[in-house]
């Protein structure tokens, strides 16, 4: 049992947080889609009413913003390495038995064969195409993908929406004196997983 919760404490912390970290940064660094979330949720959640769990189904906007950050930082930016038991052939590629086999989903999100204008943060990408993390053509594979694929999806998605809901409904955010968002550091630090170099610093002001 400790190992079991000490893997699902290192698995599930680093990464949620990570992710909500990274969604503050690309909406406070992009105004319009900030306004545009902040604007759904004063719709969909009734003035004076915290968010719940049960509003985020209807939080279209923020669920597109929360997959347009998982796009362009996936926080295991190669997944879990896999091990090919035999020779396989994959696209134009052999694989030979045994090769360790990484996949880079960092690159995939940016992609331009993948991706209109791949590095242009728009959440708007999502609500014209219906893709899920599991979808099958492999664009959006940030929880992985197969038989190891993240079993903390749902724990994950509730958190990361219901802290960004939470966030986003109390306050307005602005960036330090002397700091303009198109001016942010957006550096990342490659490790196990993909943090921001310079963590946010995001001033809260109450509307
Ligand atoms: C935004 C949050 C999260 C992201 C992006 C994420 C991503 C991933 C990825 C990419 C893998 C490897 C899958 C593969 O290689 O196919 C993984 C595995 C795993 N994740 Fe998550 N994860 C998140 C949150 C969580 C949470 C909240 C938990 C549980 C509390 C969790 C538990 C695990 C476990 C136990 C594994 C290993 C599964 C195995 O090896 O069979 N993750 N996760």
């Amino acid at each position: 049992m400790k190992s079991l919760f000490s893997d699902l404490f290192a698995a599930g912390s680093d990464t949620s947080s990570i992710t909500v970290e990274w969604a503050m940064a690309e909406l406070i660094r992009n105004p319009r889609v900030m306004a545009r979330a902040r604007a759904e949720i004063a719709t969909v959640i009734e003035p004076k009413k915290v968010v719940v769990e049960s509003d985020i189904e209807r939080l279209h906007y923020l669920q597109a913003v929360v997959k347009e950050t998982l796009r362009l930082h996936p926080p295991v930016a190669f997944l879990l390495p896999r091990k090919a038991e035999s020779k396989i052939a994959l696209g134009q590629y052999i694989i030979p038995e045994g090769a360790r086999v990484v996949v880079n989903v960092w690159a995939i999100g940016r992609d331009p064969r993948v991706w209109a204008d791949p590095e242009e943060f728009r959440p708007e990408r999502f609500l014209e195409e219906d893709i899920d993390f599991k979808c099958r053509d492999l664009k959006l594979i940030p929880f992985g993908v197969g038989r190891r694929i993240c079993p903390g999806i749902p724990l994950a998605s509730r958190m990361v929406h219901l802290v960004l809901a939470s966030l986003l409904q109390r306050f307005e955010w602005k960036l330090e004196d002397g700091v303009e968002p198109e001016n942010m550091d957006m550096s990342e630090i490659f490790g196990i997983t993909v943090a921001r170099a310079l963590p946010l610093r995001a001033v809260p002001v109450v509307p």
